[in-house]
């Protein structure tokens, strides 16, 4: 048994704020006490302190949040972030599709893999739900670096028997290749799997039809698509399908809209839309920076929340500008005013962690440093720069946040813990 307690000022928002508004949960001067990777207690350390006499207390600097958890992300793109000049459709076939068919050599997507899992905790970020590739061993190199680093991690091997040459499956293929990645993964470390289809202009009718299958086959999984992000996209949606009511209405066709359904995106979503995505409760990750990066357009905060959507935060690289969970936050502000909508910060640090935990459905085991839940957090440094410092003295903790998400960046991680651990240290790499 290894119990470690740490002592230091704690925030979490375990619930949507707008709908509980005693969700946000602060301790001026906390204490986290962690037992094997579990929360087991958390309070005042006044009142908590006596409780554990003679263990060990390490105060740590800096504000405790949970773990930021990435509800939209493509390992294989990391390298290609930052690619000028288009939007959606032809930035797929200019940059990124080269870049994914360079993972037909796992050598290669191992080396990837492990240097985008240590990008995510060089961000504060523990958990993320991941687009690989077609190839099923991309799977098997983000997982297996995942294992090395205890990390909680879901992802799927990408589906797309309509992609271009040297990045396509077949609806067999894809069927029989995802099985043998959930077989070969269920039960393993912290990993979930995620059926993959790319979007639904990548696959055919009867390879959608193979992902309905293996989503209903395998109560244990989720399933991670895009939906409605550009407009020439979802008008070839809507010319490929002139009889589903919308784009939403055509992975409802092949049973892929339910309450383990995550689609990235939902920029273009009609009413009826959003009221079937809160009916069959599957939600949204919400992905402002690769919106703007792309020209896609901006989220309807206010149409979500009032049908009662369910959302989460992504980042999206490689289309994403930053793997920065505390950027993407400040940037969702920014969008959401584009429609009108005022984003709370502490909503804001809710989707960014217990809200992307709930659309991910991992909200039980991480999400909002509860005792229970495995004690994935980030230590934030809001004076991490001169000017955050000046911004933060004397300010309110919504006021201290909010300078973290417009300010802040990888810069204001301190350190990133997995399971009570220190997995990353600002001052112990010079990487
Ligand atoms: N739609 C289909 N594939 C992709 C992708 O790789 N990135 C983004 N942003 N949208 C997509
Ligand atoms: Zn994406």
């Amino acid at each position: 048994m290894t119990l470690y307690a740490y002592r230091g000022e704690i925030l979490s928002v375990s619930h949507d704020p707008l709908q509980d508004r005693d969700a946000v949960r602060h301790e001026a001067d906390g204490l986290l006490l962690v037992e094997d990777g579990i929360v087991v207690a958390r309070g005042p350390y006044a009142d908590l302190a006596a409780r554990y006499p003679g263990v060990t207390v390490e105060p740590l600097p800096g504000l405790i949040v949970p773990g930021f958890i990435d509800a939209h992300i493509h390992y294989p793109q990391m390298d290609r972030i930052a690619s000028h000049g288009e939007q959606l459709l032809d930035w797929l076939d200019r940059h990124i599709f080269p870049v994914e068919k360079a993972f037909v050599d796992r050598a290669h997507a191992d080396q990837v893999a492990g240097l985008f899992l240590d990008e995510l905790l060089r961000n504060g970020t523990t958990s993320a739900l991941v687009f690989p590739t077609v190839h099923a061993h991309s799977v098997d190199a983000l997982f297996e670096a995942a294992l090395d680093r205890n990390m909680r991690i879901l992802s799927g091997k990408v589906l797309m028997d309509l992609g271009p040459d040297g990045l396509c499956d077949t609806p067999e293929s894809a069927r029989v290749d995802s099985e043998a990645l959930i077989a070969r993964w269920r039960g393993r470390g912290r990993l979930g799997y995620a059926v993959t289809p790319r979007f639904a202009l990548t696959s055919s009718d009867d390879q959608l039809q193979v992902a309905g299958g293996l989503l209903a086959a395998h109560p244990d999984i989720v399933m991670h698509t895009h939906l409605a992000e550009n407009e020439r996209e979802c008008a070839a949606v809507a010319e490929r399908f002139p009889d589903a009511a919308d784009y939403l209405d055509v992975y409802d066709r092949f049973g892929l809209v339910g309450d383990r359904s995550i689609f990235a995106h939902g920029i273009h979503l009609s009413d009826r839309a959003c009221a079937r995505l809160s009916e069959s409760g599957a939600g949204v990750a919400v992905c402002p920076t690769s919106n703007l990066f792309l020209g896609s357009g901006f989220f309807n905060f206010t149409q979500a929340a009032d049908h009662g959507v369910r959302i989460g935060l992504g980042t999206d690289v490689g289309a994403g500008t930053s793997f920065s969970m505390l950027h993407t936050a400040g940037v969702a502000y920014q969008a959401a005013l584009m429609r009108g909508h005022r984003l709370d910060p502490l909503r804001a640090l809710y989707l960014a962690t217990a809200g992307s935990a709930r659309l991910l459905r991992i909200e039980n085991r991480v999400g909002a440093l509860e005792v229970g839940q495995e004690a994935d957090f980030v230590l934030l440094d809001d004076r991490a720069t001169p000017l955050l410092a000046r911004r933060t003295s004397e300010a309110s903790l919504a006021e201290r946040l909010f300078a973290l998400q417009i300010l802040g960046d990888d810069r204001a991680v301190y350190r990133t813990y997995i399971m009570g651990q220190c997995a990353w240290d600002r001052n112990l790499t010079t990487a």
